[in-house]
């Protein structure tokens, strides 16, 4: 029997009901809101991160029982092989993978050391490509699935003295665009989400010194800074059934703060 459009859009509209979705960085801020997102659209989750008690916390808020949670670090390719056997064991073969796991470390790149950029490089761009290529190859065998890689939009517009950072996220939008090419012959598409300012353990920091969220907030045509929810929103979208003609391509999620920058520009009788 056909279903009419308001069935369709209430029963599973995102088509991600039983679909087996792993995120990396999954203990973190951002990778537990989509983890979260992912399970309340009625997919079995699998979350893998290095921080034990991170994966605890988000599994304490996944609703349901069919989830997964795996230590793993996602530089080492025997962690990653054990984990996506674990998930594979319990769940089946993964149908979506979000890469979010990444670290931020300053740095002035006069100075930086080799060893400072290398482990930026391994963790937010190596460790990106190694999933997808562990966890892709499950998609190829079932001709379909989709990669949502969160990325930055320091990976378009660079930011001073933060070491190897823009760089990485620059090359995960690459990346992206080449597993779009390479695999969506064969069912599997990748696309980018680049979060702007976003609030999470990761940036804490930065929001406990007193003015900086006003002063970011006043910086950014929503004026506010956004939450992980923000971002999961659109990843979530990405990786569903709902963007299934889209591949190769980047959502940015900054409330507008990288369309700013005429404002910068003095504009006499203008302003
Ligand atoms: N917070 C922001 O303002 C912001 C802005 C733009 C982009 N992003 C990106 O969003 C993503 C999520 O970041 P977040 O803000 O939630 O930060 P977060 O620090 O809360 O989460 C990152 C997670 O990655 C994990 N991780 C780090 N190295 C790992 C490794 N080797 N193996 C496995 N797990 C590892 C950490 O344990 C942590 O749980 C990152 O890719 C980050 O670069 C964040």
């Amino acid at each position: 029997m056909t279903q009419n459009i308001t069935e369709q859009l209430s029963h599973d509209w995102l088509g991600l009901a039983g679909r087996v979705c792993v995120v990396t960085g999954g203990g973190g801020g951002i990778g537990r809101a989509v983890a979260v997102n992912l399970a309340n659209a009625g997919a079995h989750v699998a979350v893998i991160d290095r921080d034990e008690r991170g994966l605890e916390k988000t599994r304490a808020e996944l609703p349901g029982n069919r989830h997964v949670v795996a230590p793993c670090d996602v530089t080492d390719t025997n962690s990653i092989t054990a984990a996506s056997e674990t998930i594979e064991k319990a769940l089946g073969p993964a149908n979506v993978l979000v890469n979010a796991a990444a670290i931020l470390r300053p740095g002035t790149l006069d100075n930086l050391s080799l060893a400072e950029w290398n482990m930026v490089i391994s963790v937010n761009l190596t460790g990106y490509f190694l999933c997808a290529q562990t966890f892709g190859r499950q998609m190829r065998k079932q001709g379909r699935g989709s990669l949502v890689h969160v990325a930055s939009i320091a990976g378009s517009h660079a930011q001073g003295k933060s070491g190897a950072y823009s760089v990485s996220k620059a090359g995960v939008v690459m990346l992206s665009r080449q597993l779009a090419s390479e695999w969506g012959p064969e069912g599997v598409r990748s696309n980018v989400v680049s979060p702007g300012m976003v609030i999470t353990p990761m940036s804490q920091a930065f929001y406990d010194t007193p003015g900086v969220t006003e002063r970011r907030s006043a910086v950014t045509p929503m004026r506010r800074i956004a939450m992980p929810q923000d971002i999961a929103d659109a990843v979530t979208f990405l990786a569903s059934d709902r963007a299934s003609y889209i591949n190769g391509d980047e959502i940015i999620v900054d409330g507008g703060f990288t369309r700013t920058i005429m404002n910068l520009v003095p504009r006499p009788g203008h302003d």
